[in-house]
């Protein structure tokens, strides 16, 4: 890089211009002396773009050129970087993202869908082109979480990763265990507040979750994305009975994500998982709650790190967005995934049989005898055993019962059969809801 260019501003584009896109002009207007210093270099908006150039978004857009096409941003001579803050993991962004590494601009995004879909390809294309691609936003917000992973704890192997990583799930399920509502209850109440989305599918169901994790285990093992074999599932069969059960066996319910590398065959593997789980009132995940993000990553040397923060918002996301500008304007180009795509592993997805934990299953049964024993003979055929069986009132619906088990330490596998051995039977008047209990 010349000396000239090592010190001249670094020009950037936004495209995108709503919560996180006014976050980072605020950011970078509020900051704009300190960023400099320690970048080395002044950050500088040129240019922007957006769906409606009349929109009041709270910042004065009239110093910047308005591009109608966020496509050609990355064309522009007096650009440097653009900054994609549209969402959504193919459409306008993706193309925008193809356009400005082909354009040999640097691309900064906080799109985790864009990234766990195409991040291998955009990495990529950004290789060959010598030029940065950065995401660190597009996990856990405003969590230097990447960051972590990439730098603080290179040089550990990560045992593993696993964490809260999607707030709206996060404020639902404390909001419930805080009130007693149920499920749907509190998420009309975070839609009306802003909390959650219009269509909260991408949340509740896990799938957000899901992206972010497929990035983090990616990071974290020098693999491969493989967002399609994350076994995810939601917190939508979550009831308040459920959260009152786990509290008075001493825990709370978080939907975790959790990456670990199997190395028990004699092929390696990788295990991702976003499920809701029993979080035990003394672990530190137990005490993340609202909205806040929290990622724990074991690693071999540097024992239990644990990162927390807001894992959305304006401020919080523009922060992580700034802070990979930054590192491009100090030169840091680096592989996007720390190691070059060609030299990432390609592991085979684990299935969660083989692993070993205790386990809780909700049972909604029909009142009538004999459902107890074929449940227990169905455990015992499996070779599940139990630690403990609660049948605690009724359910909300006529003539049903919420029965829970935990089960002692034994292979996942096992619960899997037990449940097989129970699929279609009439005592069951609903698929019974499992849950992992979080070990040390
Ligand atoms: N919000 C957070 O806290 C947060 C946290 C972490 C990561 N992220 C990620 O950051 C990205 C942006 O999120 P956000 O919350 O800022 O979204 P947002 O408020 O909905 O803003 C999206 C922006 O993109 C523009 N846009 C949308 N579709 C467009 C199209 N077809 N052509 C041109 N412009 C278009 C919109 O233009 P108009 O304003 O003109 O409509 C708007 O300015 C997403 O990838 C999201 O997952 C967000």
């Amino acid at each position: 890089m010349a000396e000239s260019s090592k010190t001249a501003p670094l020009r950037i584009a936004l495209a995108g211009l709503g919560t996180v896109g006014a976050g980072v002009i605020r950011l970078i207007e509020a900051n704009a002396a300190l960023i400099a210093r320690r970048a080395g270099r002044p950050i500088q908006i040129t240019a922007v773009s957006a769906r409606d150039r009349g929109k009041d978004r709270g910042v004065d857009m009239t110093r910047y050129v308005w591009e109608d096409d966020m496509i050609i941003l990355g064309e522009r001579e007096d650009v440097d970087v653009v900054v994609e803050l549209v969402g959504g993991s193919d459409g306008p962004a993706l193309a925008c993202a193809r356009t400005t590494i082909e354009a040999g601009k640097a691309l900064v995004t906080a799109n985790k869908a864009m990234i766990a879909h195409h991040g291998l390809k955009l990495a990529e294309m950004a290789e060959a082109a010598k030029v940065a691609l950065k995401f660190e936003a597009a996990v856990a917000g405003g969590i230097p979480v990447i960051k972590g992973l990439r730098e603080g704890a290179a040089a550990n192997e990560i045992e593993r990763v696993y964490g809260i990583l999607n707030g709206t799930c996060n404020y639902i399920l404390s909001t419930m265990e805080d009130t007693g509502r149920s499920f749907a209850d509190v998420l009309a109440e975070a839609q009306a507040k802003g909390f959650a989305e219009a269509d909260p599918a991408f949340d509740v169901e896990g799938t957000d979750a899901a992206h972010k994790l497929s990035i983090l285990a990616a990071i974290a093992y020098g693999t491969r994305i493989d967002f399609a074999s994350v076994e995810t599932a939601g917190i939508t069969r979550i009831r308040a009975a459920d959260i009152a059960q786990a509290d008075a066996l001493g825990y709370v319910i978080r939907l975790i994500g959790m990456a670990e590398e199997d190395r028990s065959g004699e092929t390696p593997r990788l295990f991702q998982r976003v499920q809701p789980h029993l979080v035990p009132f003394d672990h530190p995940l137990a005490h993340v709650d609202g909205a806040t993000n929290a990622v724990v990553a074991e690693g071999n040397y540097s024992g239990r790190l644990l990162f927390q923060g807001a894992g959305a918002g304006d401020g919080p996301t523009a922060s992580a967005v700034v802070a990979d500008l930054i590192d491009i304007a100090r030169g840091d180009i680096g592989a996007p995934f720390s190691v070059p795509v060609s030299e990432l592993e390609a592991l085979a997805p684990a299935s969660s049989g083989h692993r070993l934990g205790r386990t809780y299953i909700r049972f909604t049964v029909a009142d009538r005898p004999g459902v107890l024993a074929e449940i227990a003979a169905a455990m015992r055929d499996a070779g599940v055993s139990i630690e403990s069986l609660i049948q605690k009132g009724r359910a909300e619906a006529e003539g049903e019962v919420l029965l829970a088990i935990v089960t002692h330490e034994g292979p996942e596998s096992a619960v899997t059969e037990a449940l097989r051995l129970l699929e279609g039977s009439a005592s069951l008047t609903a698929a019974p809801l499992v849950m992992q209990i979080l070990g040390e």
